[in-house]
């Protein structure tokens, strides 16, 4: 493409190019760190169109109206992803620093048919200051060719684009770093100001898809009321709702419709849900992925431009529990003090201590973890250490950095516990509980005091459930290693009945696998985990407990990116060694099982 064409005909050249260009250019690149993109294909040096807008508030106006200010940054921003809350706080921040500086900002929302209430709510948490625009008809983004709902523009006051892409590198989908190491627009307004020549035109911009302007209706697509609203309420809702942990509802179709662009995404990446096993393992009880039939139906159904159907065929609403799902509990143990969460940055892992003040030793057939402000919660471990005068202090050791006295978990999606019939967990009178809270900052500051709800057996229970950690404390990464393996394992004194898996790791964690050597047989697989994700600490629940003679032999294998390409990496210089915090690293395979006693009659009950 000439660099002297302007813009729009360019534009138009690219459309009439066709494919072949766009596909390798504009494929998503929204889950890696930002990298430079040769500027002048994404129309920097063009004249961008005078497009004409109505603001939030109900007011026309043209960018040409901004044509006195020294430049304009028009920064798109939303309510639902996760990138932009995070951003929130920071884009009002530098808009204020810009306008002092003679340069105005724009915020365009990019993703129309949000709940224009929760719009304007974010608008006022973020504190933005200035006009705020929602792009009802989606021609503004069309205009700028806007590539994710996280990019920024810097204009001159010619209307020249002199800046297109990411605001910083601080946060991306899946991950967050402490603090940004490259501050792209704000190095690009300084040399604007300056006179100077920019270093990085054009970067790609983490954020979400957008969903695109227009979709060629497709006979015989499914329709949200025939097939999409059942899927969505069956693998969505859990945590797509108001007051759960997902950025935005997938109650309504206004809201799948709204955020289409990224479900198709987010569901053909296999983001969505969460849940990282390979396919063709062990079954799991809580596998909540994706059937490859629904997988295709919510991609065909944005790709036919999400037609709604005849309420005639809508499903039931979901009903959900209000409360406690484990029932009334028999105790309550919540965190000593609230936490205060920040709107933005990064916290780190919060621990805290409580001392329980049960009067006999009790049996727990079912716990519930649950936060009072679950939008920032992404999980809780909670630890016991038994009292140090207590008979079975020594079945229990001292917690040590999280291997031993694994208690209880929860992530989101995840929060109420039920044992299998006949089993239970023990828990001392007088055990200490630590909990580790990893909270995830949303743009909107909250006060947390998460609470574990326990429900006790009427007494001892045939089988003590346990969780043994497969871990290794001496596990060294080297710096840059894009995939440096480490493993641990343990045999096993007795038979056991295994329930299931908890892998853990931080976020240089890659891949994660379970195998079992029983005794004169080969190596098998019980878990494997191709794609780990920090962000979740899943469990898996066996769907059926598998029984293992003493002398099984069982390893935890772990992959680490200690590499620059993985987003997440704070620091890939860095030799990476054991240690608590997310910037260590950990390799721990929680197992649950229990022993297998003589004459035991349970398994299948
Ligand atoms: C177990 C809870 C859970 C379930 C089930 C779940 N989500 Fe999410 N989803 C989340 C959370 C939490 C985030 C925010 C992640 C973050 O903060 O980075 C998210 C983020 C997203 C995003 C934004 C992009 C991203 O990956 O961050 C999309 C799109 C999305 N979910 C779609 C879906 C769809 C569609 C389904 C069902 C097919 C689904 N989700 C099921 C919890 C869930």
């Amino acid at each position: 493409m000439p660099r002297t064409l302007p813009w729009p005909q360019a534009l138009l050249a690219l459309l009439v190019l066709g494919g072949a260009l766009l596909a390798e250019d504009d494929a998503p690149d929204v889950q890696e760190r930002p990298r430079p993109l040769k500027a002048a294909d994404y129309g920097v040096g063009a004249l961008v169109p005078d497009i004409a807008f109505t603001d939030l508030d109900g007011k026309p106006a043209k960018l040409s109206d901004y044509r006195t200010a020294r430049g304009l940054v028009i920064a798109c921003t939303n309510a639902s992803c996760p990138l932009c809350k995070r951003q929130g706080p920071k884009l009002a921040r530098l808009a204020a620093a810009f306008e002092a500086r003679g340069v105005a900002t724009l915020f365009l929302n990019p993703t129309p048919g949000e709940d224009l209430d929760v719009v304007r709510a974010a608008r006022k948490a973020f504190g933005l200051p200035g006009r705020y625009v929602v792009d009802s008809d989606r021609a503004f983004a069309a205009a700028l060719r806007v590539r994710s709902t996280g990019e920024a523009f810097l204009l001159d006051a010619t209307r020249t684009l002199v800046y297109r892409g990411a605001v910083d590198d601080q946060y991306g989908v899946g991950y967050a770093l402490e603090a940004p190491t490259h501050r792209y627009l704000e190095q690009a307004v300084d040399a604007l100001l300056a006179g100077k020549p920019l270093e990085v035109p054009a970067t790609s911009a983490p954020g979400c898809v957008l969903t695109p302007a227009e979709a060629t209706p497709v006979a015989g697509a499914p329709t949200w009321h025939a097939q999409v609203a059942r899927i969505v309420q069956d693998r969505c809702q859990t945590c797509h709702r108001p007051g759960e942990n997902g950025p935005f509802s997938l109650l309504r179709y206004e809201d799948a419709k709204a955020q289409a662009g990224m479900i198709r995404y987010a569901v053909e990446e296999r983001l969505m849900p969460p849940w990282f096993a390979a396919p063709g393992g062990l079954p799991m009880a809580n596998d909540h992925s994706l059937a490859a039939r629904e997988r295709d139906q919510l991609i065909a159904w944005v790709d036919a431009g999400c037609p709604e159907g005849d309420p005639k065929d809508a499903p039931t609403p979901r009903t959900f529990v209000e409360g406690w799902r484990i029932g009334t509990p028999d105790a309550i143990v919540e965190l000593p003090n609230p936490v205060n969460v920040p709107a933005e940055g990064v916290v780190p892992y919060q621990f805290q201590l409580v001392t329980t003040d049960f009067d006999e030793d009790r049996w727990v057939e079912a716990f519930e973890i649950r936060p009072t402000a679950p939008q920032v919660v992404h999980h809780v471990l909670v630890f016991a250490d038994y009292p140090l005068d207590h008979p079975r202090r020594s079945d229990q050791p001292r917690n040590r950095a999280g291997i031993d006295g694994y208690f209880a978990a929860m992530v989101p999606g995840q929060t109420a516990f039920r044992f299998p019939p006949g089993t239970a967990r023990f828990i001392p009178r007088g055990t200490r509980l630590m909990f580790q809270v990893h909270y995830t900052t949303n743009g909107t500051a909250a006060t947390d005091r998460t609470r574990l709800g326990l429900v006790f057996a009427p007494g001892r229970p045939e089988n003590e459930i346990q969780t043994a950690g497969l871990s290794n404390t001496r596990i060294r990464i080297p710096p840059g290693a894009p995939n440096h393996q480490e493993g641990a394992d343990r045999t096993l004194p007795v038979a056991a009945r295994v329930f299931g898996f908890t892998p853990h790791m931080h976020v240089r964690g890659k891949a994660f696998r379970y195998e079992a050597e029983l005794p004169g047989e080969k190596l098998r697989v019980l878990l494997d985990i191709p794609n780990y994700d920090f962000n979740w600490q899943l469990h898996y629940r066996l769907a059926e407990p598998l029984d293992l003679p003493a002398g099984t032999r069982l390893y935890a294998t772990a992959w680490y990116d200690n590499s620059a390409d993985n987003p997440a990496n704070p620091d890939p210089t860095r030799r990476v060694r054991w240690g608590d915090q997310t910037y260590d690293e950990m390799l721990i395979g929680y197992v649950d099982w229990h022993p297998i006693l003589e004459g035991d009659t349970t398994k299948g009950r």
